[in-house]
């Protein structure tokens, strides 16, 4: 687990992005300890707040600059009151939490796979992967073109960038998944790096896995604390010893191995889990 600060942040920025907010939050101490990967939560609502605070992927962090960013798509109440911070505005943070993008220490090829505001997390890591000698690919997708986040980011920084929308409004008409057996092939990428709903997430680990790739999925389960001690955000993940438990995804993760998560079992509880007996499931 990441060694979060808990403190107040000044909203420096508020800007629409698409349909997205990019929101720009004063934070130097989570700022330096931030790595992609990482996620911060929001206390949301003022005074007479909302009990839960918020999750949201760290889209960057400068440490010199002192400054945490997040990509905000607006949801419920939590949301729609954040998309209304001002510059001065003050909000409680916790940052960095959850575990990073593993990157390994040689130089990879590797395709980074996104769904909507899933690449939030995945340009910081594209400058990591870079900045260890690797290349890598861009494999954007969403319902619609303005449910992008990042197209030109994504080609500043590579001239492997493939769009896709499902309604064909950018890019190529389909799913995310749909060329991205070419994708891998074009760079020949031996890890996938993805961010996006659960269903897009277990379509790519079943693609790369496939293709024989290593398959970093960073998922988004429902958080209540996300520090580790409610047991709300938990998922059925294969350990090393081939025994799968419920894992949480807020300090375990919320970045897996997509190879080890039992994607079809998320929401239920599988009766070959360790202690499953104990949670009233019978074989
Ligand atoms: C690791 C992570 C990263 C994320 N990154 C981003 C991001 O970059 N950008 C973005 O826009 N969104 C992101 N989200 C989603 C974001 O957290 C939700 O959209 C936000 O919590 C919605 O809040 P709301 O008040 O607007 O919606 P509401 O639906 O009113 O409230 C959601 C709240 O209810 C809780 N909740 C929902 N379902 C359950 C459940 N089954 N059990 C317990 N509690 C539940 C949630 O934890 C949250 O506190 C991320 C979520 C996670 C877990
Ligand atoms: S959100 Fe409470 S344990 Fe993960």
């Amino acid at each position: 687990m990441a060694h979060p600060v808990v403190g107040e942040a000044e909203v420096l920025s508020n800007e629409r992005a698409g349909v997205y907010h990019r929101i720009v939050l004063a934070a130097p101490e989570a700022a330096a300890r931030v790595r992609a990967g990482h996620f911060a939560t929001l206390a949301l609502g003022g005074e007479s707040g909302l009990l839960l605070r918020r999750a949201f992927s760290i889209h960057r962090a400068d440490a010199e600059a002192g400054t945490v960013e997040l990509v905000v798509a607006v949801h419920g109440a939590g949301t729609r009151e954040l998309v209304k911070a001002r510059p001065g505005d003050r909000l409680s943070l916790i940052a960095p939490l959850g575990t990073p993008f593993p990157v390994g220490e040689g130089p990879v090829s590797a395709l980074l796979v996104a769904g909507g505001y899933g690449s939030a997390p995945l340009f910081a890591l594209a400058e990591e992967i870079r900045r260890r000698g690797g290349q890598v690919g861009f494999l954007l997708g969403a319902s619609t073109a303005e449910r992008l986040y990042g197209v030109e980011a994504a080609q500043a920084l590579t001239q492997d960038v493939l769009v896709v929308t499902e309604d064909g409004s950018a890019g190529l008409k389909g799913l995310v998944t749909d060329p991205m057996a070419q994708a891998l092939g074009a760079i020949e990428a031996t890890v996938v790096y993805a961010c996006g709903p659960m269903g897009m997430l277990r379509a790519v680990t079943e693609i790369a896995t496939g293709l024989g790739a290593r398959c970093h999925t960073a998922v988004e389960e429902a958080m209540a604390c996300g520090v580790g001690i409610c047991m709300t955000c938990v998922l059925p993940v294969v350990g090393e010893d081939g025994v799968s438990r419920f894992v949480r995804s807020c300090t375990d993760g919320p970045v897996f191995d997509g190879a080890r998560v039992r994607w079809a079992d998320i929401g239920t509880v599988p009766p070959d889990l360790e202690g499953a007996g104990a949670m009233g499931a019978s074989a």
